[in-house]
């Protein structure tokens, strides 16, 4: 079925395989970028944005946020505003307009003191500023009476943007060695398998008005594997012959602490919304030919 989608957010990762695979999926698609809704916005300006967004809407995916995970240790206040208060005015608006709300979330909103896959109803505890606005967010979406799906993520990356495949790739070019941490263990997802799940679950949601408001995890699968071991995989898959050491955390400090392992179990989300997520490795190669592409474009 097509669907009328609005979603705040047109140039980051998640917002342009939104863009993109919601017009392969013949979806009516309106993008929000920052200059029609900057999640600074007082509150009436939001509102009034929302408000005259068109009527029919079968889901708003809120796919911007404050993503500067070290930088939102010294500037709280920009991603409390951007992570949590506008989501709250948006869900609110949501709730009045009678709109299926998407708030995506985050693995750091865990302290990642588990050893098995974090179950959506699971303990909170976020280590830093970042994961404390997300979560501060999902507890706003809550509170707002919109019927809303809280759809927390991890590791989210693609072949073009800066994240961490293309800065290992850059690496690669300029050495033969290189150091990553090997005891933080998370499943890494691709932006575009990202997007195709949550525009299945934005379709179940709107057809099914008995789905109740709810949390739900949603990665890529496979293997839980360390940021070394991605960025081995990634060597391996480009044939990049370069040497990767495997170290600890407490070498390569940063101003927010990360949770050692986020890796979250996505089997409710799968079931509820029949919709498998494909390995990691699957996304990887995906990726990859996402650069690929580019480079042949050059
Ligand atoms: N990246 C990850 O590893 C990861 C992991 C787990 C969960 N998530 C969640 O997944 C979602 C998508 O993340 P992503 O990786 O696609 O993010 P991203 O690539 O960093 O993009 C962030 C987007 O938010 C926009 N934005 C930032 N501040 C804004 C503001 N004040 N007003 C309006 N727009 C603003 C940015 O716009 P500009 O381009 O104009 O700055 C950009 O389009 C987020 O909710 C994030 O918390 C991400």
């Amino acid at each position: 079925m097509s669907l009328r989608i609005a979603v705040i957010g047109k140039t980051g990762q998640l917002a342009r395989a939104l863009l993109y695979e919601g017009e392969e999926l013949g979806h009516e698609v309106i993008a929000l970028g920052r200059d029609t809704l900057d999640l600074t916005f007082t509150a009436s300006q939001i509102e009034a944005t929302i408000a005259a967004l068109p009527s029919g809407l079968d889901a708003l995916i809120l796919a911007a946020a404050y993503t500067n995970v070290d930088g939102a240790e010294t500037k709280p206040d920009l991603a409390y505003t951007v992570n949590a208060t506008a989501p709250a005015i948006i869900a609110r608006c949501c709730a009045k307009l009678d709109i299926p709300f998407i708030y995506i979330s985050t693995d750091y909103v865990f302290d990642g003191e588990a050893d098995i896959p974090y179950q959506p109803d699971d303990d909170t505890d976020p280590l830093g500023v970042y994961g404390a606005s997300k979560l501060d967010g999902e507890l706003a979406v809550l509170e707002s009476g919109a019927r809303a799906l809280i759809l927390r993520t991890s590791w989210l990356y693609d072949g073009v943007s800066r994240n961490f495949l293309t800065t290992m790739l850059d690496l690669a070019k300029s050495g033969n060695q290189i150091s990553v941490v090997d005891d933080q263990i998370g499943r890494p997802t691709f932006s575009h398998h990202l997007a195709l799940a949550i525009l299945k679950s934005a379709n179940v949601f709107s057809q099914q008005p008995d789905i109740e408001t709810s949390i739900y995890h949603v990665t890529n699968g496979g293997e839980p594997v360390s940021w070394a071991g991605f960025a081995k995989a990634i060597f391996k898959a480009k044939g990049i012959g370069i040497k990767v050491d495997d170290i600890p955390t407490s070498d390569y400090p940063t101003a927010a602490e990360r949770p050692a392992y986020s890796v979250l179990d996505t089997d409710s989300f799968e079931r509820r919304f029949q919709h498998p997520l494909p390995d990691w490795q699957a996304g990887l190669r995906a990726a990859l030919e996402m650069t690929e592409d580019l480079s042949s474009a050059d």
